[in-house]
């Protein structure tokens, strides 16, 4: 592997570049994007910002730019085929679609297995179908901050509809086994729904190779603005009993996309995808890569193995200020079982006095539930202060991580 071009990553980023200096550790709630992307939507905007399916040039470079954004998101996740892309507003509300959908093809599978490690996006959508006569059935994460397969096994059964759950920790950062997953799951003739939204930034996904039935991302975690895309198998989706005008044709991905959705940052994902497999073109230690497929291959394993060095030195200098508890995966042994998202408290000081005084310095982390308030609850951690999670994504740096630190270790210090 190539050394990490973080140089180039940075000058790719314009927020990172701005006088202000800010360092921008709360990617969990939202990444910064490339200029690419900052083009791209604005090209839309003044060069064909009209509706779909005009027999004038605008509206057919419309048609022509979610098609090139569907078929560069099939790449990103190896889908076998643009149409299981589905783009739409963000991700709750197409887990929202697609439960209801399901509501109405329970049969005598009634039970959906839900997570308590799970943003609550991927866990309230599905207790809402409690009043269409769905049972459900908890996978407990367990004190480590992990989800481990020897308790999904004894939830699983001939009654099991569904499993839905997280590749990622939004929270904490830890992996979930996802193909190990897949394999149960659909071993008692259920479907897996995954929740990718917090890994995607961080390593590559393969639907095929994960053989998950349906995934969710939000683009605005994966350095494009406030979208979300949604991918399935063609028969899942096909099979969904979605909502649509008459005039909407029975087809995916049209049968799945209620109304009209933005364009112009669907055009944004597109470019994100591009500025990612630039980068998989410098990392690429072989010569260039031989596909998009391989480029944005490329990128992501760099991405993953230089995010690994990130957590290896976050979990170093935090083991040594006094009166941290990191929530979780917290060994710097262990760090391929996570992504470089933390979750921490400071002895005797409220998160939000933390946040505010990094704040202060520039540094933008979040304190509070993360969403994740049956995380909190489960470790232990009181709601109503919560915990402080730094969440770090490839543009961030050891010397970004140093300053963090020693501000960290100033408040500790009191
Ligand atoms: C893991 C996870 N799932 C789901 C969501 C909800 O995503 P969206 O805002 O696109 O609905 C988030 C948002 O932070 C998340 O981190």
């Amino acid at each position: 592997m190539s050394e990490f071009p973080i140089s180039w990553v940075r000058e790719s980023f314009p927020a990172l570049n701005s006088q202000e200096n800010f360092v921008f550790f709360d990617n969990g709630a939202g990444a910064q994007v490339p200029q690419v992307v900052l083009d791209a939507v604005q090209h839309h905007l003044l060069t064909c910002n009209v509706q779909r399916g005009g027999r004038y040039r605008q509206s057919q470079e419309v048609d022509a730019a979610i098609q090139r954004a569907g078929q560069s998101v099939a790449t990103f996740l190896n889908a076998r085929e643009p149409e299981e892309v589905v783009f739409g507003m963000n991700a709750t509300s197409f887990i929202r679609i697609v439960s209801l959908a399901l509501a109405d093809t329970l049969g005598d599978r009634k039970e959906i297995v839900v997570s308590d490690m799970d943003h609550e996006a991927n866990v309230a959508t599905w207790l809402a179908l409690q009043r269409h006569g769905v049972e459900i059935l908890w996978w407990r994460m367990r004190p480590d901050g992990c989800l481990h397969l020897d308790d999904l096994e004894p939830v699983l059964s001939s009654r099991t509809r569904l499993v839905a759950c997280t590749a990622a920790s939004n929270a904490l950062g830890s992996i979930v086994d996802i193909k190990e997953v897949a394999r149960m799951v659909h071993a008692v003739g259920a479907e897996l729904f995954l929740d990718a939204v917090h890994y995607a930034p961080h390593g590559s996904i393969d639907v095929q190779e994960l053989d998950c039935d349906y995934l969710v991302c939000s683009g605005y975690k994966i350095f494009a603005p406030h979208m979300g895309f949604l991918w399935g198998k063609r028969p899942a989706l096909e099979a969904l009993p979605t909502f649509r005008e008459d005039f909407i044709p029975d087809q995916i991905p049209a049968k799945i996309e209620v109304g009209t959705f933005v364009y112009e940052n669907v055009a944004g994902m597109d470019a994100a995808i591009t500025y990612l497999e630039n980068l998989g073109i410098r990392t690429s230690t072989n010569g260039p890569p031989p596909s998009r497929r391989a480029a944005l291959l490329s990128a992501m394993d760099s991405i993953r193995e230089y995010e690994l060095r990130l957590s290896t030195e976050v979990l170093k200098l935090l083991s040594q200020i006094d009166g941290v508890t990191v929530y979780g995966i917290g060994e710097s042994g262990v760090v391929p079982g996570r992504v470089p998202t933390f979750c921490f408290n400071l002895r005797d000081v409220n998160p939000a006095a933390v946040t505010v005084a990094l704040a202060a310095k520039g540094i933008g982390v979040r304190d509070g539930n993360m969403y994740s308030p049956r995380l909190l609850e489960r470790l232990g951690i009181p709601s109503e202060t919560g915990a402080i999670r730094a969440s770090l994504v490839h543009y961030n740096t050891v010397s970004e991580i140093g300053r963090f630190a020693e501000e960290l270790r100033t408040i500790a210090r009191g």
